[in-house]
């Protein structure tokens, strides 16, 4: 496995105000490694730092200090690099006007594409997106999630190796989700390498092979997803808790909590035996629906790991304890 894309202690600070010499740390010494055919997820909320690292990727603004290497290279500006990426910029726009085609046509040609090669790479991308059926309708009539798909398939005509896409599932609807994460995970199943940045956690958990979490500009804890949900317990689906019950697995340090009024859910913590809480449904009477290892989801681990960073910030009190 080879690293694609490493940035070593890549920074940038903004001037904020031309005259108030106020400085934005938008990043401090991120370090990143992404490597050949994975789905990198790049996860922040808001103001992170997301966009800042894309774009000194992609050369469109410089480091204040720090470097980064694309495919083994430090000329991250040379052609031979950006014609190995696909940039996907966060809220893509389009001209309303023009035909869904005719978005790809234009990018394609200011790729040098031209002629029979242009046609085909524009029939291609439009065939990997599943948008062929609409390829000659205005953008005006498409769905959010149908440009979103047009700009993929912009971002693949030059058949880059590496994908960069900035927010690729914020604010399209679950079908529309769901049909750009299968896409996603099919573009990495033929081998290119995606780094997704994204604020939404669902989408990413299920088709990310690593991820790395920042805020305010640093990192915060990466990892695959195996390695980073460790926390694990069971729960036991059953008809509603009597006091008896509930009296008894509280002693047992089981919490019970109620889901409808007829269900309760019994979380048992991880190391402790399944067969205490069983046997207590079975004294009570208690019918049991389900058992079920559970593990803790990324937006959870998010939450958990973000307020640890905002809390050690606000309170002074210890730097981020997830932070590795
Ligand atoms: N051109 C700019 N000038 C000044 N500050 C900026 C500029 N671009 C971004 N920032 C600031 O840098 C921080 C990181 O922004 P950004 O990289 O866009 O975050 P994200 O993509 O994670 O939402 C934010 O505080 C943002 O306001
Ligand atoms: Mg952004």
């Amino acid at each position: 496995m080879s690293v694609v894309i490493e940035t070593k202690d890549l920074t940038k600070t903004y001037e904020a105000g031309f005259f108030s010499g106020q400085e934005v740390h938008a990043l401090k010494n991120m370090n990143l490694q992404i490597n050949t055919g994975e789905i990198f997820a790049y996860l922040g909320p808001n103001g992170s730092g997301k966009t800042t690292t894309i774009k000194m990727m992609l050369s469109l603004i410089f480091p204040t200090s720090g470097s980064i290497e694309i495919l083994g290279r430090k000329d991250i500006r040379s052609s031979e690099v950006k014609r190995q990426i696909g940039y996907l910029p966060e809220g893509a726009y389009y001209p309303e006007f023009l035909k869904g085609e005719e978005v790809l046509r234009f990018y394609g040609q200011l790729y040098g594409l031209s002629g029979e090669d242009l046609e085909q790479r524009v029939a291609k991308t439009l065939d990997i997106v599943s948008m062929t059926y609409a390829r000659n309708r205005l953008i005006r009539g498409y769905s959010k999630g149908m440009r979103q798909r047009i700009g993929l398939a912009q971002a693949l005509l030059s058949d880059p190796t590496i994908l960069i896409l900035d927010e690729p599932t914020t604010g399209l609807d679950p079908l529309a989700r769901k049909e750009m994460r299968d896409i996603l995970a099919n573009l990495r199943d033929e081998g290119k390498t995606l780094l997704i940045s994204s604020h939404e956690l669902q989408e990413v958990e299920l088709i990310s092979d690593r991820v790395a979490i920042i805020y305010r500009g640093e990192m915060q804890i990466s990892g695959t997803l195996t390695e980073l949900l460790t926390d694990r317990d069971v729960t036991i689906e059953a008809d509603s808790i009597t006091p008896a019950a509930q009296a008894k697995l509280e002693q047992l340090n089981i919490k019970a909590e109620d889901i409808t009024k007829e269900r309760s859910l019994l979380h048992i913590p991880s190391g402790m035996s399944l067969y205490d809480a069983v046997e207590v449904c079975k004294q009570e009477n208690i019918n049991i629906l389900s058992v079920a290892p559970r593990r803790e989801t990324l937006e959870e681990l998010f939450v958990r790991t973000v307020g640890d960073a905002s809390r050690a910030e606000s309170g002074k009190a210890q730097p981020a304890t997830a932070a590795n």
